[in-house]
């Protein structure tokens, strides 16, 4: 029986679409999961959507919708991301299905029996962005989030606790016993810390939300969200209804998260488990973020990454090869254009891809397609051993989460390959018949180094590495090679090869500057709207009295036309009905919205405004609309009630 991996992906929260953070764990687990299968183990994937709490509630209202319906187009856009950027999952738990409702309900039930839960009143600061609360408990005294430094909000109400305080020792004695429970090593420290300085009891139900998991001996409770999400981890591999399956993956060998989230996995989420008389996972991850300037890229920041423009514009083998290339693993990196396009146009087009095109080209030539058996040629067995060092050194690296250094092994193979080729000069060869032996030995080493090259790639660029093995004539899938037992072989000898196009072109950043832009213009639309409030408050402006502010005549208005203005690509033509009259207002807001999406709308206006001419066109009035940074992106104001066209805002 092959030994199981189990390894899980955060999941995801649905209150905005997906951005360049999320899916790099994705990425990573991706490529972990198809390196351990070709390790020969069983392995379940997991991924998943968090789609409960106040957080996705606001957002959802924000956007005039309702929880569920933003969820299922959320988790939509997930789905159909990670079919676009490879990703072969093998479960996928939405925290709104019946099963893991089931699942959560089950280990608070066993948490509860062994005395772990108990009813209390909860009174403290909470951060809707993080779903966490704040250490302070004083109602005069406003805190940050200790996370992500936002603004939190004073919650007082009757609520269902976690004994989180009797975990102490048992916590400290789980990070004792098993060293690779936190990892990175550096990251254990911080967290022990953290349980040291003593564990408050955690409220793990709300009684005034109504988006989440009624509590089964109390539905007027729904569950916390993190008690909730973080059940999905088992509710994946049957928890409570597949005992068999249940126990074959559990516990989950990895989970991967940020590190922004190890707290809750290498704290609250052990503790759970133990209460319930469960195992924890054998190890938690967290690695680093991917900075933009310098900055934690995040959706509320407004620096995130469209992932959609990012992979219609590189490409996602060359986005896979670039993250797990550029950021060491555990640590934070700058995410750089134009390191990426230096990547593809040095690492892949040239070193790879002209290592696979020199090499299909010769044979084609030289021996009519056909690969040779090897005779022997200078630095044949410099190449063999250079194979045989990679294979191993990878190993290690992949199995230690190194993939940097990992993808840096196989980049030495395939130069010392290049040089090979060099040094050996075919094109020489190939005109001395007496020759004949050295040429076919340098097209084997090179053609059989490829076969290598495309089993160690496999699991970060798999598109690529099946088209090096197409291209070679190997049958069957190159996913299917087993790399605990790749070795250097004979197989190639007398394959004919099938040789193709060339990997990757050469980019131009101009060009690749130009080409993201246009992804970015045929992107813009509602779903690439920010939700979240902006990070840090801008200064206030100058006070004015009440007379002053008296002035300002703001009226509702519903949007009854909408159309692009030729020529502007920022400025949308609309006209409003404010009731007792219509009247065009001219907006800068066609790259947050589609005209024909806006139509219906109810809008806020400023009504007095002096009216001004635009590209040629008269706008009488002004919408209101909130800034984002950093681009200040419009978000346009509305009201949760209906509301008559005309009223006054006073
Ligand atoms: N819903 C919770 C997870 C519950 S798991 C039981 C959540 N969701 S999230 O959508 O906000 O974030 C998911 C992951 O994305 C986290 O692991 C977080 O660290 C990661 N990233 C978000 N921004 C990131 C970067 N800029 N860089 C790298 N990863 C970061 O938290």
């Amino acid at each position: 029986m092959p030994k199981t991996f189990y390894i899980t992906t955060p999941l995801y929260y649905v209150n905005a679409p997906p951005h360049l953070g999320g899916m790099y764990t994705t990425m990573v687990a991706d490529t972990i999961a198809r390196y351990k299968r070709m390790m020969g183990f069983d392995v379940k994937l997991f991924c998943g959507t968090d789609e409960h709490g106040q957080k996705i509630e606001r957002s959802a209202r924000a956007l005039g919708t309702d929880p569920k319906s933003l969820a299922d187009r959320v988790f939509t856009q997930y789905l159909d991301l990670w079919k676009k950027i490879g990703i072969e999952f093998d479960e996928f738990v939405r925290t709104t299905e019946r099963r893991h409702h089931t699942s959560v309900g089950e280990l608070y039930k066993r948490a509860k029996a062994a005395g772990y839960i108990y009813k209390g009143e909860y009174a403290g600061w909470y951060c809707v962005s993080c779903e966490a609360y704040a250490p302070e408990t004083d109602p005069a005294t406003p805190a940050k989030c200790p996370d992500c430094g936002r603004t939190t909000e004073w919650f007082k109400e009757e609520s269902y606790f976690f004994k989180l305080s009797a975990f102490q020792d048992k916590l400290l004695d789980l990070y004792e016993k098993n060293p690779h429970f936190i990892r990175p090593e550096s990251r254990k420290n911080e967290i022990a810390t953290f349980v040291r300085g003593g564990l408050r009891d955690l409220s793990i139900s709300r009684a005034t939300l109504k988006w989440g998991i009624p509590l089964p001996d109390d539905p007027s409770h729904v569950f916390y969200v993190w008690f909730d999400a973080l059940i999905g981890y088992m509710s994946g591999v049957s928890f409570n209804s597949d005992d068999e399956k249940f126990n074959k993956y559990w516990p989950a060998d990895v989970h991967l998260v940020g590190k922004d989230i190890l707290r809750f996995h290498t704290v609250y989420w052990p503790a759970f488990l133990l209460a319930a008389g469960l195992e924890p996972p054998k190890t938690v991850f967290g690695h680093g973020w991917w900075l933009f300037k310098d900055e934690k890229m995040s959706k509320s920041r407004g620096n995130v990454l469209d992932p959609y423009v990012l992979v219609d514009t590189f490409g996602s083998e060359l986005l896979r090869y670039y993250v797990l290339r550029e950021m060491v693993f555990g640590q934070d990196c700058n995410f750089s254009f134009d390191a990426m396009i230096q990547r593809s146009n040095s690492d892949l087009a040239n070193d790879l891809g002209n290592l696979l095109s020199r090499t299909m080209a010769m044979i084609a030539k030289y021996r009519e397609s056909r690969v040779p058996s090897p005779g022997q040629a200078k630095g044949d067995e410099d190449v063999r051993s250079a194979a045989a060092r990679v294979i191993e050194s990878y190993r290690s690296n992949f199995d230690e989460f190194n993939f940097s250094r990992g993808l840096e092994n196989v980049w030495e193979l395939i130069s010392r390959v290049n040089k090979y080729i060099v040094e050996n000069e075919p094109w020489v060869l190939a005109e001395k018949p007496a020759d004949a032996s050295k040429l076919d030995s340098v097209l084997f080493h090179a053609a059989e180094a490829l076969r290598i090259i495309a089993a160690l790639l496999e699991p970060v660029i798999p598109q690529t590495a099946a088209t090096i093995w197409n291209q070679l004539g190997l049958d069957g899938k190159v996913a299917d090679v087993r790399i605990d037992s790749l070795g250097w072989s004979q197989d190639l000898a007398g394959k004919k090869v099938r040789g193709g196009t060339s990997l990757f072109p050469r980019l131009d950043s101009k060009e690749v500057y130009k080409r993201m832009d246009a992804a970015s213009d045929a992107k813009a639309g509602p779903a690439a709207v920010p939700v979240a409030v902006p990070e840090e408050a801008q200064p206030l402006a100058a006070q004015i009295t009440i007379d002053d502010f008296a002035k300002v005549d703001l009226r509702v208005a519903t949007v009854v036309e909408a159309e692009r203005v030729k020529g502007a690509d920022k400025l949308l033509r609309l006209i409003v009905d404010l009731g007792f009259e219509k009247r065009q207002i001219l907006a800068g807001i066609a790259k947050a919205y589609e005209p024909e999406k806006l139509v219906g709308r109810k809008v806020v206006i400023v009504a007095n405004l002096q009216p001004r001419k635009l590209r040629g066109l008269e706008s009488n009035g002004m919408i209101v609309a909130a800034s984002i940074p950093p681009e200040g992106t419009p978000v346009l104001a509305g009201f949760l009630e209906d509301v008559a066209n005309g009223a006054r805002l006073k």
